[in-house]
């Protein structure tokens, strides 16, 4: 298949399985529950949890198994954005072509929304391990606890980000704030997928360092993109990383400069995957994070 059709085949996996935990009844939190929904359902590429899937397909073909902490991967993803928004971090209006869930709601629904959408992804992953089998129960006891100290990792990466905005800061703490802030979740992804599939160590380790490298280097794509990018297109505001003086790869290294450190890295992670069978997908998905235009 081909990359792109198998990428869309997988979003529409995850989107479908996502709309199953919506809540469209109606009650008196309505609107937080509406607000919720907006923002996960607005159009996000999905790559976490594809990233967990297609990592666990790698051995296993039981994706059932994986799916309950993939969609609460996507949930606090979409919490971290909603809150990444607001006017006092990013202060930004748009996101996927949309008002940014502050600006659709209000301020004070939209830290509740975020709040709600991290606490729902607990409820999904506590009520799998309710129904777990015990022989399971190892592996996704480790995944829980990864998934809790990712989240910990992008709150100190967020504020990190937010604090030193406008400072001149060493290119360490530069690298430490984007493996923090955005890394985190999908090393956390591959390492989900492949713990619960049952990979060995070896293979863990491995595609660890896989994901360390998209990781990182996914973020300076959106570095990238903030500077160069096509608004229409990107859905979120263009030269707002510059309007804030935040620190980027950009901002350090320059847009040429950025690029070669994005292409070297992707390469490593590319090479990393050739001893994976049935690891095109992966490595396919390395060079999109690369070459996206949003
Ligand atoms: C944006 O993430 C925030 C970053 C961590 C850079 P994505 O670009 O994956 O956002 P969605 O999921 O497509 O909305
Ligand atoms: C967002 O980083 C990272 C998280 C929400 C954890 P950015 O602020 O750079 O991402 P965009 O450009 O708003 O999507
Ligand atoms: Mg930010
Ligand atoms: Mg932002």
């Amino acid at each position: 298949m081909e990359f792109k059709e198998e990428l869309k085949k997988y979003q529409s996996l995850v989107n479908t399985e996502l709309e199953k935990y919506l809540k469209k009844e109606d009650c008196p939190e309505k609107i937080l529950n509406d607000s919720m929904a907006y923002s996960l359902m607005a159009g996000g590429k999905r790559l976490r949890p594809i990233l967990a899937i297609a990592t666990f397909k790698l051995f296993s073909k039981e994706i059932e198994k994986v799916m309950p902490y993939a969609m609460a991967m996507e949930m606090v993803h979409n919490f971290s954005l909603i809150h990444d928004d607001l006017p006092a971090i990013d202060n930004d209006d748009f996101r996927h072509g949309k008002p940014t869930n502050h600006k659709q709601f209000t301020e004070a629904t939209a830290i509740l929304a975020g709040d709600g959408l991290l606490n729902r992804a607990y409820i999904v992953i506590s009520e799998d391990l309710r129904k777990s089998k015990p022989e399971d129960l190892q592996n996704k006891l480790k995944v829980f606890n990864e998934f809790s100290i990712a989240i910990d990792r992008m709150i100190a990466g967020e504020y990190l980000d937010t604090e030193v905005e406008g400072k001149q800061i060493t290119d360490e703490l530069l690298e430490y704030i984007h493996k923090n802030k955005t890394a985190a979740f999908l090393i956390y992804c591959v390492r989900m997928g492949a713990i619960l599939a049952n990979a060995d160590e070896t293979a863990i380790e491995k595609l660890t360092q896989y994901a360390q490298n998209i990781g990182l280097a996914f973020q300076i794509k959106d570095d990238i993109l903030s500077e160069e990018g096509d608004e229409a297109i990107l859905g979120k505001p263009v030269g707002n990383d510059k309007e804030m003086g935040k620190c980027t790869y950009v901002s350090k290294y320059g847009l040429e400069g950025a690029k070669e450190i994005l292409d070297k890295i992707t390469k490593e992670a590319i090479e990393i995957l050739k001893d994976f069978e049935n690891s095109e997908f992966l490595q396919e998905l390395a060079l999109y994070i690369k070459n996206r235009n949003k």
